[in-house]
């Protein structure tokens, strides 16, 4: 999860990262307030900045400087609603204007390749990183072990070649922004701009924070960081139902077990309604609906909740259940499946689209007569994984 920049210093600010004060705003009235107040508490000026989970606000007009209240509702009235790079403000920052002296770049990262956490840092900072000149950005290795004291988080600062007179400063920020990075369980820690100021102090001028969704169940204070707003409805669904659901843009639904499975799903029924365009057929142009693996386990109320979700979606014209039996065998899921059909009809959402059942692997044979001796309505069973693509593409486009 991708913090917004405000949550990001509001967390900075409870490590002791010193950061420009500032507060949240909904409406241009807001905006106003806030910037009244902190020009009441001796401001010179005041930044409204959107607030939006994308870089290049600045370029796009999302950061703007104002000299009173007045100005700053005015700024407030036209960076709220305005589209960066397909992300709409909703609200912006609004915070004390900092005298700038100079900006530095400074990140906590995972360095996957290498296996181990990375810093970087530069006197060259409040542009992208990417147009930095590798010989003026020192990229320093961290130990998961060893971690960053006072004189590692020094020699850091030394080798992004930050000026004698910034050293301690970015020392002591380094250290609390490690503080940050563990403690949450971030995968990314980014300032840019890190700066000092003209009176010689250096603070955190903006913030970016990714935390790792893997570790939620030891961070019990993330679930309020989520943005609920621009969760989608039905992945937010299918994660209260603890499912491993992406949606994407199709018509066909898919269910499988197991993460490779489904990928390859997705690949195979993409293909087939690609190919079948070129041929002009029937299922030509359909497309994966969504990503669903029910995992190993796949017992009947999985798969209940998990067509529930799949056909909750109004683009699924058919779905195709994939599966290969392993240690959960065809004819437990062909159990599951004939379950949910009774179980989805007791909740009042009878299956209503048909479903392509391809099973193969362990007890294939005693499933496919478990699923045809049910005769479920609208259920066809095809034995290889290409030929049930291609069937529930022909369905999707029929149903259309
Ligand atoms: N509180 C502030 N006081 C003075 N200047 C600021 C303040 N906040 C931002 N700025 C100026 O605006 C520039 C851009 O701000 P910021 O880094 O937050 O946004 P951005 O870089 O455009 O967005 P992103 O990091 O998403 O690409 C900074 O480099 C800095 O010069
Ligand atoms: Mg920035």
């Amino acid at each position: 999860m991708d913090l917004f920049e405000h949550q990001a210093k509001e967390l900075f600010a409870e490590y002791g990262v010193p950061v420009p004060t500032g507060k949240v705003a909904h409406t241009p009235q807001e905006a106003r307030a806030i910037a009244a107040e902190l020009f009441a508490v001796g401001s010179s000026k005041v930044v409204v900045k959107a607030q939006v989970k994308t870089g290049g606000r600045g370029k796009a007009g999302g950061v703007k400087l104002a000299d009173s209240a007045d100005e700053a509702e005015q700024l407030a009235t036209q960076i709220l609603g305005m589209d960066i790079k397909g992300h709409t403000v909703h609200k912006v920052l609004v915070e004390e204007g900092s005298a700038i002296a100079q900006e530095y770049y400074f990140s906590f990262l995972l360095d996957r390749a290498n296996r181990t956490f990375l810093s970087i840092c530069s006197v060259e900072g409040g542009v992208e990183i990417e147009e930095v000149p590798h010989d003026r950005l020192a990229m320093v290795p961290v130990s998961p072990l060893e971690g960053i004291d006072r004189a590692k988080a020094r020699e850091i600062a030394e080798q992004g070649r930050l000026p004698q007179e910034a050293l301690d400063g970015a020392a002591e920020l380094i250290e609390r922004l490690w503080a940050v990075f563990t403690d949450e369980d971030a995968s990314l820690v980014e300032v840019n701009p890190m700066i000092l100021t003209a009176d010689g102090q250096v603070k955190a001028l903006d913030g970016k924070v990714s935390l790792d969704d893997n570790a939620s169940f030891r961070q019990d204070d993330h679930e309020k960081l989520e943005d609920k707003a621009a969760a989608d409805p039905l992945e937010a669904a299918a994660k209260a139902k603890d499912l491993n659901y992406v949606k994407l843009d199709g018509s066909v639904g898919i269910i499988g077990n197991g993460a490779g499975l489904v990928m390859s799903t997705l690949d195979v029924v993409a293909y087939a309604g690609e190919g079948m365009k070129g041929a002009g057929e029937v299922g030509g142009g359909q497309k994966p609906a969504n990503f669903l693996d029910i995992g190993g386990g796949a017992s009947a109320e999985v798969m209940a909740n998990g067509l529930e979700i799949v056909l909750s979606d109004a683009d699924v014209k058919s779905v195709f259940v994939n599966v290969f039996g392993g240690i959960t065998a065809c004819d437990a899921v062909a159990n599951g499946i004939v379950s949910a059909y009774k179980l989805l009809a007791d909740r009042g959402e009878a299956v209503d689209r048909p479903l392509v059942v391809r099973l193969d692997g362990n007890n294939a044979e005693l499933g496919r007569k478990i699923l045809t001796d049910a005769a479920l309505p609208g259920v066809q069973q095809v034995d290889t994984m290409d030929d049930a693509a291609k069937r529930a593409a022909e369905l999707a486009a029929a149903g259309a």
